[in-house]
């Protein structure tokens, strides 16, 4: 079947795209953690830049993107805060992930021009990340709880993983992480 991949803004999302993503969403994880809001996704930060691999005419990968500058050690950053990766369960392990994820690099640095990308993720999941550059970093990393979106949450070890966009992952300043918000 035809594999089309595409990148979508939030606000130019039209309503198939947006039923087609609550679908892929809540087809794994409505059970644990209720339907899927585009603005609030499970209480994390809503992407502004989607970017949605279609096999013909279905959903069946997702990874977004939201541009934030936060702080690193003494420096202020801009990243791409990377969630909502996610492949349909019947499309996994055929390389989807890794190819929707490359396409997602590319527009944070060639349209979205932020320095690196970011996300924290499951221990489990950090050698997918691996696989497409994604390196991890250690530090202190302080950010606002996506349960109440004010409590302040201070963790070490992440995991938390960084990928070249604008600036090389060599380039990544050392020092603690600040979010200044919830992740995504
Ligand atoms: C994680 C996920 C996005 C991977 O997508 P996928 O299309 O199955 O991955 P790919 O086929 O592109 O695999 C690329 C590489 O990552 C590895 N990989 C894939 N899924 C993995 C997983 N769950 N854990 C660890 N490694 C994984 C593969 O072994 C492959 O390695 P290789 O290139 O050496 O063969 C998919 O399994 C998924 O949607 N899982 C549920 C949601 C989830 O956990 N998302 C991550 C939230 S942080």
């Amino acid at each position: 079947m035809e594999e089309t991949i595409r990148t979508k803004r939030h606000r130019d999302l039209d309503v198939a795209e947006l039923v087609a993503l609550a679908g892929l969403f809540d087809s794994e994880y409505l059970s644990e953690y209720g339907r899927w809001n585009p603005d609030a996704p499970y209480g994390y930060s809503p992407a502004d830049f989607h970017v949605l691999a279609f096999r013909g005419p279905v959903l069946a990968a997702h990874v977004g993107f939201q541009p934030r500058l936060i702080g690193v050690g003494a420096h202020d950053i801009v990243v791409a805060g990377t969630g909502g990766v996610l492949v349909d369960e019947r499309a996994r392990g055929t390389g989807l992930g890794g190819r929707v994820m490359r396409h997602a690099q590319q527009v944070m640095c060639d349209e979205a021009k932020v320095d690196f990308g970011f996300l924290g993720c499951r221990q489990e999941v950090v050698p997918f990340y691996e696989s497409t550059g994604w390196v991890p970093v250690y530090a202190t990393e302080r950010c606002l709880s996506r349960l109440d979106q004010k409590s302040v949450i201070v963790s070490e070890g992440g995991p938390n993983l960084i990928c070249s966009a604008v600036c090389d992952v060599s380039q990544w300043p050392h020092g603690g992480i600040d979010l200044r918000g919830t992740p995504w």
